[in-house]
């Protein structure tokens, strides 16, 4: 793909070539990223961080990532901070904001609403997540970490790997996008651990098989773990349900700890969660007790989202050869335990 000027909106657009290329630029960002380095890239340019449902992580980082490449971010969240609540409508609200940004970055709980507000954008926009529909960054960062963790094993590449995805496969869009994306990887086996009423949907699985991937549904975590080089846990997306009663018939049906990961997965399966963890006693999806295993990858996952969103507005604002050129050493103390 081209991605000087281009939207991302859905990880169909990608082919694998793209993926290397955003992952190499992403490896690029990490003085900066660390604050061992500080560029001015995009001095002067500005990101317009539009978020219309919650986020802790995707909206900060995207505009964590915007500013550690010298730009600047203006924000606004909620639907009740805009004039959407007068009646604009989406293509008229992506009219006026493009004309205050460089690039605009975008959530919204209605799947298709982000492409809509791209149309008539006159400005790339990035889907931070689009209702149950996609979350490309996420899916980029999970992979990205995935490479970075099975490294740190001394296994290269995503050919071969064996996932497994638990929870709420048919609203996590976490989930949508990654398995999308692992359709231009080979010999990729995905075990999707759900409730039945909450199974992959079926056209993203048949996307899955027809890449020649092995595909496994079930019910059952703890039976489905032993040989997955990955646990991907998900929340149950309980904001998606007509209804709060009906979530809890799911929420705490897989709780994933140590005393299940010491029983029933290699001692080397990685560990991860595109975050936020149901933490509530009621949920408890990634038990805290977890947190002190090694390959619980949850923090440096979302770590990984920086270096992804700064490799993302590089390429997308073509200026990947010229970060280096505008960058010096940065003045303060910048230890860090990473
Ligand atoms: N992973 C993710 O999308 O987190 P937030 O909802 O906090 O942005």
């Amino acid at each position: 793909m081209k991605f000087p000027g281009s939207h991302i909106l859905s990880m169909a657009q990608f082919e694998r070539r793209d993926i290397e290329q955003v992952f190499t630029v992403a490896d690029r960002m990490e003085p900066y990223a660390h604050r061992r380095r500080i560029t001015k890239v995009l001095d002067g340019a500005i990101l317009g961080s539009m978020f219309f449902e919650s986020s802790t992580r995707t909206r900060v980082s995207f505009g964590c990532a915007f500013n550690l490449l010298g730009g600047e971010v203006r924000e606004t969240t909620g639907f009740e901070a805009t004039s959407l609540t007068k009646g604009e409508s989406l293509h008229d609200t992506a009219r006026v904001l493009s004309g205050y940004s460089d690039v605009i970055v975008m959530r919204h709980p209605q799947a298709g609403s982000v492409a809509e507000f791209a149309a008539a954008s006159r400005v790339p926009v990035i889907n931070g997540g689009d209702g149950a529909n996609e979350h490309p960054s996420q899916a980029l960062l999970d992979l990205y970490t995935i490479q970075k963790e099975l490294k740190h094993q001394g296994r290269e590449g995503i050919d071969g790997l064996s996932i497994g995805m638990i929870g709420d496969l048919k609203y996590g869009r976490t989930v949508h996008s990654l398995c999308k994306l692992l359709t231009l990887f080979n010999n990729v086996t995905v075990t999707l651990i759900s409730p039945d009423e909450l199974r992959m949907p079926p056209e993203i699985v048949e996307q899955l098989r027809s890449a020649g991937h092995r595909v496994v549904e079930s019910d059952n975590m703890e039976q489905s773990l032993s040989h997955v080089d990955i646990a991907y846990a998900t929340r149950i997306q309980a904001e998606r349900f007509a209804n709060a009663e009906e979530a809890m018939l799911y929420r705490g049906r897989y709780r994933l700890n140590q005393a299940v990961y010491t029983q029933y997965c290699q001692p080397n399966t990685v560990i991860m969660h595109p975050l936020p963890r149901d933490s509530r006693a009621e949920a408890n999806e990634l038990d805290n007790d977890l947190n002190d295993n090694p390959n619980l990858a949850i923090f440096r996952q979302a770590d990984n989202g920086i270096l992804v969103r700064m490799a993302l507005f590089a390429l997308i604002l073509d200026v990947v050869e010229q970060v280096d050129t505008h960058a010096r050493d940065v003045n303060w103390y910048t230890e860090r335990r990473f």
